[in-house]
C-alpha cells in the first residue's frame, strides 16, 4: 500500500498518522471514525457541492449554539445518535425504568415541594395527578428517592423559553419520597410542542419531510442513593405523535395512563411506578 494518499488507501493512508502514543481509547474511536467515515464519502460518491453544503450546514450549526441554544444536541437528538448512545450506556434487566432523551429544557435547582403539591403556577391547562411508586428491581419501596419533574405548558412551552410570560418554575419541582416510597404532585395534562426548529436542525427535517414535533410528556429525573439515576419520561399514550417522535425518545414501557380523575380533585390523573436498578446493575457498553 502506498504512503501516499489515493482513493483506495484513503482511511488508511490517515489513520497511519496516528503517533504511536495515542491514548487506546481516542486511537481506537478515531480509527473507526475516519474508517466509516471515508467509507460513507465513497458510498455517496459526494460531490464537492455536498461537501459545500455540509460544511456550510455544520458551520450554521456552531454558529447558532450558546448558553440557551445547543443544537449540535439537537442534531444528534434527530438523527437517533443520542438515543443510541443512551441505548448503549443505560441497558437495564426487564422491568426496570427505561431512560430517554434528557432535552435541552432541564434546569438544575428546581424548588423542592411537598408531596402532593402542585408544581402549576400559572393556573393554565387541565390538572393531572402524576402518582405511583419509587420501588427497586424487587418492588421494594424505595425511600429518599428524588424525582425532579417538568413539562410544558399548554402552550406548549416550558417556562425557560417564555420568560417573563411564564413565570419562573412553571411546572418544574423536586419531590422527595418517604418511607413508603410514594409519590404524587399535581401538573397538567402536558402537550406535544415542536423543537425549537428555526435553525440548522429544522431545515434539516423539513428537506427530509419531517415534522419537529415530540408527543406530549412528563419529564423526570429519579435518583437515589445506591440506584442508577433515570433520566426519562412518561408520555401520554393517546398523542398523535406517539409514534413520529422528532428525537425517536419514545419506548413502550413509558407510555403512561393518562385517565380521567374519580376524586375530583383533578382532571386527569397518571399512575406510573418507577423501577431502579442498583448502581453497577445495569449492562455495559458491548459490540
Ligand atoms: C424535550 O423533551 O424537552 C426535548 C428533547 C429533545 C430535543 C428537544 C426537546
Ligand atoms: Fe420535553
Amino acid at each position: 500500500m502506498s504512503q501516499f494518499f489515493t482513493e483506495e488507501g484513503s482511511a488508511q493512508a490517515v489513520n497511519a498518522r496516528m503517533g504511536a502514543d495515542v491514548e487506546p481509547r481516542l486511537k481506537i474511536v478515531m480509527a473507526s471514525l475516519v474508517k466509516h467515515l471515508h467509507a460513507f464519502i465513497k458510498d455517496v460518491q459526494l460531490t464537492q457541492e455536498e461537501w459545500e453544503a455540509a460544511i456550510g450546514f455544520l458551520t450554521r450549526t456552531g454558529q447558532i449554539c450558546g448558553n440557551e441554544r445547543q443544537e449540535f444536541i439537537l442534531l444528534s437528538d434527530t438523527l437517533g445518535a443520542s438515543m443510541l448512545v443512551d441505548a448503549l450506556n443505560h441497558r437495564r434487566p426487564a422491568g426496570a425504568t427505561e431512560n430517554t432523551v434528557l432535552g435541552p429544557f432541564h434546569v438544575v435547582g428546581a424548588p423542592e415541594r411537598e408531596m402532593g403539591a402542585s408544581i402549576t403556577l400559572d393556573g393554565k391547562g387541565e390538572t393531572c395527578a402524576f402518582e405511583g411508586r419509587v420501588v427497586d428491581i424487587n418492588g421494594n419501596p424505595v425511600a429518599g428517592a428524588r424525582l425532579d419533574v417538568w413539562s410544558d405548558n399548554p402552550d406548549g412551552f416550558y417556562d425557560v423559553q417564555q420568560p417573563g410570560i411564564q413565570p419562573q418554575w412553571n411546572n418544574r419541582g423536586i419531590f422527595t419520597t418517604g418511607d413508603d416510597g410514594h409519590y404524587r404532585f399535581i401538573g397538567i395534562k402536558p402537550v406535544s410542542y415542536p423543537i425549537p426548529d428555526d435553525g440548522p436542525v429544522g431545515k434539516m427535517l423539513a428537506a427530509l419531510g419531517r415534522h419537529p414535533y415530540r408527543p406530549a410528556h412528563m419529564h423526570f429525573i429519579v435518583t437515589a442513593p445506591g440506584f442508577e439515576k433515570i433520566v426519562t419520561h412518561t408520555f401520554a399514550g393517546d398523542d398523535a405523535y406517539l409514534n413520529s417522535d422528532a428525537v425517536f425518545g419514545v419506548k413502550e414501557t413509558l407510555v403512561a395512563p393518562f385517565e380521567r380523575a374519580s376524586d375530583g380533585n383533578t382532571v386527569w390523573r397518571s399512575p406510573f411506578d418507577f423501577v431502579l436498578t442498583p448502581v453497577g446493575g445495569s449492562g455495559t457498553a458491548g459490540a
